[in-house]
Formats: C-alpha cells, structure tokens, sequence
C-alpha cells in the first residue's frame, strides 16, 4: 500500500503546521510549502522527530518559478499528490483602512498571495492531483469572505470594520473552489473551501479563541473525505457567527 502524499502551503507555523502534523498523524507523508527554507527545516525535522513522514519543500505561493519548481520536486520524488491544502494567506490588515482609504497597492500585495497564490499553486499541482486515485483540494478560506454573513444583521462578523483586502481575497477564494469544483466535477477530484474559526495563531497575534488544531481539523476533514464526500462547498465551525451548531456547510 502506498503512502498518501499531501502538500499545504505555508507550513512553517499556524494552522499549516497543525494541518501537517495531524496529516502526518494519519501517516500521510507531508511536504511543507514554505518560502523560507530555514523555517521548513525546523518545522519538518520538528516532525520527523515526533514520527512523522514530513519534508520542507520551498514554495513562495507568489512566485510561479518557485511553484513550478515544488511541483517538479513532487513529480520526481512521487509522481502523484493526493491532497493539496491551499492554506498560505496573509491578512495586509496593517495597511487596511476603509475602503476608500486602502491603496490599490495594499489589496494587489493580499490577492497576490491569497487569490493568484491559490491558482498559481493549484494549476502547477493539477497534472499531479489528477495522477492520483481520489484527490482533495482544501482552500483555507475564512467567514469574512462569506456575503450572506457579512451583510446578515444578526451575525457579529456584519459588525467588524469595513475593510476590502482580506475579506474580498476570501470571497474570491471561495468563488475559485466553486469554479474549480465544477471544472473538476467529472473527476474524482474533491474540491472545498475551510473555514477554520477565529484560531490563536500569528496572524491576529494570538488573539483566537480556538486552538490552531482545532482550526486545523477542519482542513483534514476535507483532505480525507470519502469518495462520494461534497465538492465546492465552503465548510466548518461556525462558532464565530450567531448560529449554535458547530460544523458543516456554510453559507456563500
Ligand atoms: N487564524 C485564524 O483565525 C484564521 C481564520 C480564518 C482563516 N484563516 C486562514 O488560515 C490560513 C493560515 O492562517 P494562520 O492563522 O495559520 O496564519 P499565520 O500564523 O500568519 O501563518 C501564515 C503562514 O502562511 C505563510 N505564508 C504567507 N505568505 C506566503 C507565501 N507567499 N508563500 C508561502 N507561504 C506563505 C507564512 O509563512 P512565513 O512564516 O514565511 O510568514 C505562514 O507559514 C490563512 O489562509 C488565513 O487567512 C486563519
């Protein structure tokens, strides 16, 4: 029996790290996209020496060459990827005023690695997730890039400041799972966007009340759904809008 093989991107701390640990738990063998080698190194040896099959891999989602590259890495060393977790982001909220405030500048810096950085990834990856039996894409999408929450009066998330880099990057995220689900619908290719909750990582200093694993748990789901498991859905915990269940579809 042959190993499962997945990349995430961004791997090196947050949820991308907790994501490969726990696939790595499922005994996957994980490669770890991450732009700064020193990082990779630690965070996969951190792996390696908890068990697990895990390999840094440089990958800077915003460079093509270097994407182009991974790829060639997974096609030499595997020939196929079963899973791709297209978990790297950035928030740019430091330089997100209203949205009349906001430089074009600050939205190209945030859609370069949260919007391009996902289709860079995904079509240099596709040749290879299409080699595989069953494959799983997981865009790590948010609620903020949902429109039906963020305009419902009863939701907290409709209360935040009006800000465009981060939450628009998120809304055409999920619009590029749903385009891709359908490309990909004839395939045996499932293709979902995570909403992880608001998780204590780096990105909000820390500030999340969800454990990064728990954020994290909502990725593996998606990377080990069944063969007849949902295709272009945005799905997770919902805990930070006003509904009480805690995971599953959410809406658009
Ligand atoms: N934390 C939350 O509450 C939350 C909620 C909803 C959605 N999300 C989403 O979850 C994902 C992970 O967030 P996180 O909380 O784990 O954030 P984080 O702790 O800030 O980690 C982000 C990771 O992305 C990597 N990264 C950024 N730009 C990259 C690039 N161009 N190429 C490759 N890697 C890059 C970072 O690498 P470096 O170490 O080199 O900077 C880091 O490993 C993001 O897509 C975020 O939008 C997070």
């Amino acid at each position: 029996m042959t190993n499962t093989i997945a990349l995430i991107t961004g791997a090196n701390r947050g949820l991308g790290y907790e994501t490969a640990r726990l696939l790595g738990e499922r005994g996957m063998t994980v490669f770890l996209g991450c732009r700064d080698e020193e990082r990779a190194g630690v965070a996969a040896a951190d792996l390696r020496a908890a068990g697990h099959d895990a390999h840094p891999l440089h990958l800077d989602v915003t460079d093509e060459k270097a994407v182009q590259a991974a790829a060639e890495t997974i096609e030499r060393t595997h020939g196929r990827l079963d899973v791709l977790v297209n978990n790297a982001g950035i928030g740019g909220f430091a330089e997100s005023g209203g949205p009349s405030q906001t430089p074009l500048s600050a939205i190209r810096r945030v859609y370069e690695t949260n919007v391009f950085g996902v289709v860079a990834v995904t079509n240099a990856m596709l040749p290879l997730l299409r080699q595989a039996p069953a494959a799983r894409i997981v865009n790590v999408s948010s609620e903020v890039g949902s429109l039906t929450t963020m305009t419902d009066p009863g939701s907290p998330l409709a209360q935040l400041q009006a800000t465009v880099p981060y939450p628009s990057s998120k809304s055409a995220l999920n619009m590029l799972t749903v385009m891709y689900a359908r490309e990909l619908a004839d395939t045996r290719i499932l293709v979902n966007a995570a909403n992880p909750g608001y998780c204590a990582t780096d990105f909000n200093g820390n500030t999340g009340y969800r454990t990064a694993e728990a954020g994290a748990s909502v990725s593996v789901h998606l990377a080990t759904l069944d063969a007849d498991g949902p295709s272009g859905l945005l799905w997770g915990d919902q805990s930070m809008s006003h509904r009480t269940d805690t995971s599953g579809p959410l809406p658009w």
